[in-house]
């Protein structure tokens, strides 16, 4: 049935996602000193045996390599339709081992509506280390993207996210790599695909060079592990990315990747289900009168909704919309869905981007973008729709009511958060 959900609305699976994803990575039947499990094995081993100095049996010292991360690591390559895949131990340990290739005195474009731990470590941490970023709307502006590679010749990477958090700003991913491969073919295309998952989109299939995630949202899919993966077929590149893992050492732990691994078994059909409800969460909230825009690449009145049928194979689970009611009272008002960072998971989420996820994005860059205090992000998860839509509903109603005290403090609440200093 949830197959035709995705058929219904236009979109074809990748053909046989549903096999790569449940046997990905991992066949019992290779593994006879093992007595053959079915599922993988977790190797909690730090060390390896080595039967002379040197000559050990495929790894020697978990950081640099370890049977469980392997299983993970095929398992995803073959996801995103990959040569190769490196997984790392957060979404911003990828970033740093990719930015890492890069040196004093280069530069790097990168899309102005992008999550903002992406914008705090180009603003911060690349600047410290003499790397200067470019912020450019790459999803309307490709003339703007033409002039700043023919204006700093130091240009060795641009970054995409693709759809953007928390804007929901489409890249056209081939129109991008072919601007940039056309001045330079050396200049390296990252896509973070996060938002997509491998099931909706393949970036590397359209151009891009290297394509990331941060797994902590759709791959796991469960709300309890933090982890990133890096996707290429350049086996230069896949060299680097293994030789940062051994040498600046951000790995995940062997515990997390068999975890992930069983996440990203289910990851197609978990996000069927996410496209069914985000795109019902979307259409109901755009008719609501409390609402004032909603912003879904499947819905008609989004910019690039004809760029979406192009480029996507379907529909994630994230939905933002500008509220005509205080936006920190509606999410404390929220049962079913829980108010918390982060994204992807099986429950639905609901924040407030410029309260939380996106606090360290400059104020005058959030001002220029529109993720205003009246601007939601929700990550639609796998319940009955009927359930979430009253939630949304009765939220909605409770935050268009004057404060009277009788709010269980939500108002107030909201307010103290506002002027935390907290912030993913
Ligand atoms: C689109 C996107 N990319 C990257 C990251 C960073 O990933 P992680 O939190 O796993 O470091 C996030 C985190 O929210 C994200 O939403």
């Amino acid at each position: 049935m949830s197959q035709n959900i995705q058929k219904d609305s236009g979109f074809e699976p990748f053909k046989g996602i549903d096999t790569l994803a449940t046997h990905a990575g991992y066949n019992p039947r290779e593994h006879e000193s093992l007595s053959c499990p079915a599922i993988p094995p977790i190797s909690l081993s730090t060390t390896f045996y080595q039967k002379a100095p040197g000559e050990h049996f495929g790894f020697d010292y978990s950081r640099a390599g370890n049977p469980t991360r392997d299983f993970l690591e095929k398992a995803l390559a073959t996801l995103e339709g990959a040569r190769f895949a490196a997984a790392f131990s957060s979404g911003l340990a990828v970033q740093s081992a990719l930015v890492q290739q890069l040196k004093s005195g280069d530069s790097v474009i990168c899309n102005d509506d992008v999550y903002g731990g992406t914008n705090r470590y180009f603003r911060t941490i690349s600047s410290n280390a003499g790397i200067k970023t470019h912020f450019v709307n790459l999803a309307t502006d490709l003339p703007g993207l033409a002039k700043c590679l023919q204006s700093d010749s130091a240009v060795r990477m641009v970054w995409i996210e693709t759809p953007t958090n928390p804007l929901m700003k489409l890249i056209d991913v081939r129109a991008v790599s072919e601007a940039v491969k056309k001045v330079n073919k050396d200049i390296l295309v990252v896509c973070d695909n996060t938002f997509l998952s491998p099931v909706f989109q393949r970036p590397l299939e359209l151009g891009a060079d290297v394509v990331m995630h941060s797994m902590t949202k759709y791959i796991n899919g469960h709300s309890d592990v933090v982890m990133g993966c890096c996707m290429t077929n350049s086996a230069q590149l896949h060299e680097w990315l293994t030789y940062n893992q051994k040498s600046a050492g951000a790995t995940p732990s062997p515990f997390d990747c068999w975890l992930a691994h069983r996440g990203l078994r289910t990851l197609p059909l978990r996000m069927r289900q996410h496209m069914a409800n985000g795109l019902a969460v979307a259409r109901h909230l755009e008719a609501s009168r409390h609402v004032d825009r909603v912003l879904h690449p499947g819905l008609e009145s989004h910019p690039q909704h004809q760029l979406a049928k192009r480029q996507q194979r379907g529909y994630s689970g994230m939905v933002s919309a500008y509220l005509r009611v205080d936006a920190s009272a509606f999410v404390s008002a929220l049962r079913l869905f829980t108010l918390a960072e982060s994204l992807g998971g099986f429950e639905s989420l609901a924040e407030v981007p410029s309260i939380m996820t996106h606090a360290s994005v400059p104020p005058d860059q959030r001002a220029e973008l529109g993720i205003t205090d009246s601007f939601v992000r929700l990550s639609v998860g796998l319940e009955d729709i009927d359930d979430l839509l009253a939630d949304l509903d009765q939220a909605l109603e409770k935050a268009a009511k004057p404060a009277t005290g009788d709010d269980g403090g939500a108002a107030s609440d909201a307010k103290r958060r506002r002027t935390s200093k907290n912030g993913q």
